[in-house]
């Protein structure tokens, strides 16, 4: 997650530990570094912070190096354990690697790395780099640059490779694909890190990889280049940010930050889940096909933001696969004595993997015989582990109290998993699946059309920073995107914020309505079930007549709501199982600048926890 490199004439190790530490806010669950000195390169690596690598350190000494690399790692393939802490070396240990990102191709690689006589000793993705690397550094006659440059041609995915060789002591070389790598320009030393946070200490001039990128860091210069070795032309900018700003990426909050991340981290977690034919492959849902297709109810459990992944997964599970599916909240569940059996798929959606309310949902379920998938964002957590099976969603460490990017990666995955269940049991199969497959692929475009058009909600955000009420309306899956939004804006705003389904409120909650309060309607697609969208335009009526100040979030092309809309949000058009991914993002900027307006601390609500370890 957190990557250093260094060349120059300072203690590689020191500028690797100082960078690595501020790099820590990303989140990580084992740290690394290696050092080249003497002709030789040392390594050490610990699961768990900073601090256990530094009492690793003590016991283990590196020899005093001017070029070293430093890795602090946010699992996704293989647990947080020592041996699969980064960096990497190759059988004689000359080479280091350390990276973020997801090699797709990497059991291919393996394979072949083994027929030659290699042997892996982890479960990661990485380690097939080292080994790559330091045949290719042989093939290139010890040019660290064309190997890398070698290997990275022959790796699928997203990558950031920062490594290192013996044989060629004053050189670290990097490369890039998709996840981010700076180069930092000093006098004499230059540094390579995830961001710029790691070297501003030292110097602020800077320069960004492009994608599909080559860097050799010596002291006196960097070189870069493309994959195919041409040259590449970049440019150097200054870092005026100061520390705090560089750990957010430059915006004034994590949760900002998080928001912004969100095309990315969709994108990631259908990463690699996809074959050649566009089919799923869900290799880590070890469930045997045999047992799914025996399935014959779902039911998932969850708290707080995951649990409205949750009711929107329910919608397409039942959609997909036509089997019953229930979602709880997972404190209420064990506690009424609910029907499992050994048929039951029970999935428990957790970001932290630690909630303790849904850990003793899944408990229960297996005791009473229930098969357990866990949808989860930190690899290695308790849930994963008490769990029969996990799809990880690759959304990066999520800082912010308030879930936002963690909640579409939620959605992803359980997306996946639906059609997964379509697809080994036969309901949804072929080409439907793959057009599915295509839509979901074209969301993170969609969701970064929608973060490019938000200052509207911004600008309205604010003129509402005095009211004590907003009402959110959804039908279908907009009504857990409501009750999202609600969410958040309690959380973040203080406010009295309360989702409902919108056909319900002329059961009661219509009576809430006076002048001039705000009321956020969600608006389904007017194509595809088109009944929903006409009742929901009715809703919106019988609202503005009685007062209302109507926020509408409708697609583009929506006319038919224009005449009731005070103000008017527009989201790309999506399928209609699919608009949760673009109609929460509004909500979720929308509470953000509430609470900035309101003079609330955003990333750290009062009274709330990230993560709840108790029941
Ligand atoms: C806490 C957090 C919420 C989160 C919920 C579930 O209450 O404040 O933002 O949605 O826990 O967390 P989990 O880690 O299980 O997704």
């Amino acid at each position: 997650c957190g990557i250093v490199g260094y060349v120059g004439a300072q203690s590689a190790l020191d500028v690797v530990i100082a960078g690595l530490k501020r790099l820590e806010y990303r989140g990580y669950d084992s740290a690394g570094v290696a050092v080249l000195a003497d002709g030789g390169l040392d390594s050490v690596k610990k699961a768990g912070k900073l601090v256990n690598l530094e009492k690793e350190l003590v016991g283990h000494p590196l020899p005093a190096g001017s070029t070293g690399l430093g890795h602090t790692r946010w699992a996704t393939h293989g647990g947080p354990t020592d041996v699969n802490a980064h960096p990497h070396l190759d059988n004689a240990g000359r080479v280091a690697v350390v990276h973020n990102g997801i090699i797709e191709n990497f059991a291919e690689l393996r394979a072949e790395l083994a027929e030659r006589g290699h042997k892996l000793e982890s479960e990661t993705d990485t380690e097939v780099v080292a080994h790559l690397l330091a045949e290719q550094f042989d093939a290139a006659s010890g040019d660290l640059a064309e190997a890398m440059r070698r290997v990275c041609r022959r790796l699928h995915g997203a990558f950031t490779l920062v490594a290192v060789h013996a044989d060629a002591p004053e050189v670290v070389v990097g490369a890039r694909r998709n996840s981010p790598l700076v180069v930092g320009v000093g006098e004499g030393e230059n540094f390579l890190a995830s961001d710029v946070a790691a070297f501003i200490a030292h110097t602020r001039s800077a320069i960004e990889l492009g994608q599909d990128q080559v860097v050799e860091l010596r002291r006196e210069g960097v070189t870069v280049t493309n994959f195919d070795g041409s040259v590449a032309t970049v440019r150097a900018y200054h870092v005026d940010w100061d520390a705090s700003a560089a750990e957010k990426g430059g915006y004034d909050y994590f949760m900002l930050k998080e928001i912004a991340e969100q095309p990315k981290a969709v994108a990631d977690t259908l990463l690699g889940r996809i074959d050649a034919s566009g089919l799923l492959t869900l290799d880590e849902v070890r469930i045997p096909a045999s047992v799914l297709r025996e399935v014959d109810k779902v039911v998932i459990v969850a708290c707080g933001t995951a649990y409205h992944a949750g009711m929107i997964a329910k919608l397409a599970i039942e959609h997909w696969t036509r089997i019953p599916c229930e979602t709880e909240l997972a404190s209420e569940f064990r506690y009424r004595d609910p029907i499992l059996d050994q048929r039951t798929l029970v999935i428990a959606i957790s970001q932290s993997g630690e909630t303790m309310d849904t850990l003793m949902a899944l408990r229960h379920a297996r005791e009473q015989g229930a098969k357990v998938l866990a949808v989860c964002n930190t690899n290695g957590s308790t849930i994963p582990r008490e769990s029969d099976a996990v799809l990880y969603t690759h959304a990066g460490p999520e800082v912010a109290v308030a879930s936002t990017k963690a909640f579409l990666t939620q959605l992803v995955a359980c997306y996946l998993v639906a059609l997964y269940l379509g697809q080994v049991r036969g309901t949804k199969w072929g080409d439907e699946i793959r057009a599915v497959i295509r839509e979901l692929s074209d969301i993170a475009a969609a969701v970064d059309t929608v973060l490019e058009t938000m200052e509207p909600v911004r600008a309205l955000a604010r003129s509402l920073a005095d009211k004590n009420t907003v009402l959110f309306l959804g039908r279908h899956v907009g009504y857990p995107v409501a009750l999202e939004g609600a969410l958040k804006l309690k959380e973040l705003a203080y406010m009295h914020a309360e989702g409902f389904a919108a056909g319900e409120l002329k059961h009661g909650p219509i009576a809430l309505i006076e002048e001039d309060l705000p009321v956020v309607v969600v608006v389904p697609s007017p194509r595809g079930r088109s009944v929903l969208h006409d009742k929901i335009v009715s809703n919106i009526q019988e609202i503005r007549a009685r007062g209302a100040r109507t926020i509408v979030i409708a697609e583009e092309g929506d006319e038919a709501v224009v005449p009731y809309a005070d103000h008017l949000i527009r989201i790309p058009a999506t399928p209609t199982l699919l608009q949760p991914l673009v109609a929460a993002v509004p909500l979720q900027v929308f509470a953000c600048e509430l609470a900035t307006a309101r003079g609330n601390e955003v990333d750290q609500p009062r009274n709330l926890a990230k993560s709840v370890t108790v029941e």
